[in-house]
């Protein structure tokens, strides 16, 4: 091989392995595995209602169907209905490794990791979130170092009996300042106030919305 070509064929090896060694290479292969071409998204719904057939489930599925309509990839969690401990703050994952708890957050967790987008469908109790999604939510804390400063994009769904806009800010002041510190960006939400018994919410224009807010992903 003439010297010349050793050369070159060193250098672009040099740089082969200094690209694969820097984290570079992830870069390309982000490019070229780039979503924006296909703009088809990893979306994860998490719904926060035990009732079955409540309102912001069904405020859930409305925005499912606008977004599997558009060819988007969703899964869905209802977080009532899976066994999920909540944080004992013990710290042994160091919020970047594995649980303690074997529980069906291990279903959701590779999911949480890969979504593009994760969506929070919850009742208003007390002023907040649901306990059953603040459980899921506090769990966060073992994958902080996974989906911390990732790219995602996140919608909040609320539902509550009362009609007054004040009672509905501390919780989208909660979502709003999880999106700051997640680093995530929000697309939206939808309030539905005035809504008490389950259903009630099928007879405004909130599905209409959350549906809305799916289809133009
Ligand atoms: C434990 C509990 C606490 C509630 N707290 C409030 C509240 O603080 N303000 C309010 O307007 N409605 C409150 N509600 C009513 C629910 O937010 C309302 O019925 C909502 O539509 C339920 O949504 P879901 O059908 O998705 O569960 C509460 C309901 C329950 C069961």
């Amino acid at each position: 091989m003439e010297r010349r070509e050793f050369l070159r064929k060193s250098v672009w090896t040099a740089l082969g392995s200094a690209i694969a060694g820097t984290g570079l290479m992830q870069a390309f292969n982000h490019i070229s595995n780039d979503k924006s071409k296909t703009n088809k998204m990893k979306i994860v719904v998490l719904t926060g209602s035990p009732r079955k057939n409540g309102n912001s489930t069904y405020l859930a599925e409305q925005f499912i169907k606008g977004a599997e309509e558009q060819g988007h990839e969703v899964f869905r969690f209802d977080c009532a209905f899976n066994q999920v401990e909540p944080c004992r703050a013990c710290n042994r994952c160091g919020m970047n490794g594995p649980c303690i708890f074997q529980d069906d957050f291990l279903k959701l967790r590779p999911h949480l990791i890969e979504a593009d987008m994760v969506v929070f469908a919850t009742p208003m109790y007390y002023f907040g979130i649901s306990a059953q999604m603040k459980r899921v939510i506090d769990r966060f804390y073992a994958i902080n170092g996974q989906i911390k400063g990732a790219p995602k994009k996140a919608a909040f769904l609320m539902t509550y009996a009362d009609t007054s806009r004040t009672e509905a800010e501390p919780m989208l002041v909660h979502y709003h300042t999880l999106m700051d510190y997640l680093g995530w960006t929000s697309v939206g939400e939808v309030v539905a106030s005035g809504v008490w018994t389950a259903g009630s919410v099928r007879n405004t224009d909130y599905p209409q919305q959350a549906y809305r807010m799916g289809k133009s992903l």
